[in-house]
């Protein structure tokens, strides 16, 4: 295969800042490929990803085992690895459905959207903050913070610890973002994912002694009605709710504000159309999508457009490029927030998809409509944003915007 065409190429910072037109290039010339750089096949085709995330031939049950993390030289990332393993995301089958049942039970759309006042209480004050400063940085003074203060809510953990959480969130999340190598800061991320088990399981125990109306109650008397989850699943699983539950709504937020900025007739749209909320959201989610990838490991073998993929081969799905494929979403690269028949795989698709996509959805809505709201004369900053170096979660790592009335006049 060319090299040009290998996801490598995703760590290019030009590539980073605009993969589109590298994903274009593979649905033209390679829409299913084996990637002899990262190991496995890349899948970019609307048709294909959506057809392979239902596909139960495929299986997330795709960590590598100890051993051959050994033989690769990846024994620093067993630690790693046994976190992940028996979290929602990465069991299949009969296992899932049990654990996917009790934690729908707990994690319901009425409990996110109980949750909306409270988002639109802590979004209102993170804006009092900033008004007076006529300036802010989209993704440290709002698209970070509204997050993990809403999961850390939900869960009912100590909204001071936030700091705390985001940290150990922040190193969970740099391990998704790497195809299978050891990262950079492993110190850090051993650290953080060892401290966060041990903070979860006091937790737990606590709240075992004292109940309260949070999401960890909500599990453990779910978990004591059926005995069907361990305190060890428990605890992994409360680590994948605050990191899949933070990192990618900060991205929907911050991605979601600076695109309506770079099409001001959209944004105008957005202000003047108070209706359009609910489908601009939706168009943000496809058009910047927060999660570019996941992957799957084939139980046996199968073809995918038209080539044949071998039992125990793992291919990637990237979301990002099948929500922009021309063969799916006429003119994909135009942003279009009143777009009709929007069905993107932002959130995934079938067994797996987001348990949390109606409380990030919540959250995207309120607090994108408020800052509209709020600051209808919001533009960029001369600062240019950057995007994070990381391939898989797809966010700014800064945003400086203008939000006073000054602003208007071109100050
Ligand atoms: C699964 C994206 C917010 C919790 C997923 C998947 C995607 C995704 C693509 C499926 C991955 C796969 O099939 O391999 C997003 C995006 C979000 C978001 C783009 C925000 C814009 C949230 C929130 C929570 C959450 C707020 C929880 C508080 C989960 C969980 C799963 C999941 C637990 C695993 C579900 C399963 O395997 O059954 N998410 N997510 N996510 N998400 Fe989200």
């Amino acid at each position: 295969m060319n090299s040009s065409l290998s996801l490598f190429n995703l760590m290019h910072p030009d590539i980073l800042a605009d993969p589109y037109p590298f994903y274009h290039r593979l649905q033209t010339e390679a829409p299913i490929h084996w990637d002899p750089y990262v190991k496995a096949w890349v899948c970019t085709s609307y048709t294909e990803v959506a057809a392979a995330l239902r596909d139960p031939r495929l299986s997330t049950e795709r960590l590598l085992p100890s051993e051959a993390l050994a033989s690769l030289g990846l024994q620093d990332m067993i630690p790693i690895y046994a976190v992940l393993e028996r979290q929602l995301l990465f069991i299949d089958h009969s296992d899932h459905t049990r654990l996917r049942a009790l934690m729908n039970r707990a994690f319901t759309a009425r409990r996110a959207e109980e949750m909306r006042s409270y988002i639109q209480r802590i979004v209102d004050q993170l804006l009092d903050t900033v008004e007076s400063r006529g300036s802010m940085d989209v993704v440290r003074d709002l698209a970070y913070p509204l997050p993990i203060t809403i999961i850390a809510e939900l869960l009912g953990v100590p909204v001071e610890d936030r700091e705390q959480l985001k940290k150990w969130s922040d190193d969970y999340a740099s391990v998704l973002g790497s195809f299978q190598s050891i990262p950079d800061n492993l110190a850090s991320v051993l650290q953080s994912v060892s401290e966060m088990g041990a903070y979860f399981d006091a937790i737990i125990l606590r709240r075992r002694q004292e109940p309260r109306d949070d999401l960890i109650s909500a599990l453990i008397a779910a978990q004591e009605t059926d005995n069907q989850i361990s305190q060890a699943e428990l605890i992994k699983n409360c680590i994948l709710l605050l990191a899949a539950g933070h990192e990618t709504t900060t991205n929907l937020i911050a991605n979601g504000i600076y695109t309506l900025l770079r099409f001001p007739e959209q944004k105008d749209r957005f202000l003047t159309d108070p209706t359009i909320v609910a489908s601009a959201i939706e168009e943000m989610l496809r058009y910047e999508s927060p999660a570019q990838y996941t992957s799957r490991k084939a139980l046996t073998d199968l073809e995918i457009g038209g080539q044949l993929i071998r039992q125990r081969q793992v291919v990637i799905l990237i979301m990002g490029a099948a929500n922009r494929d021309p063969a799916r979403f006429p003119d994909p690269d135009h942003f279009d927030i009143s777009r009709h028949d929007n069905k993107h795989l932002a959130f995934g698709y079938a067994a797996h998809f987001c348990l949390g996509a109606a409380l990030a959805r919540v959250e995207g809505q309120v607090a994108i409509q408020t800052v509209a709201q709020r600051f209808p004369l919001l533009r960029m900053d001369l600062q240019l944003p950057t995007w994070r170096e990381n391939v898989n979660v797809r966010g700014l790592a800064s945003f400086h915007v203008r939000v006073d009335s000054s602003a208007a006049r071109g100050a």
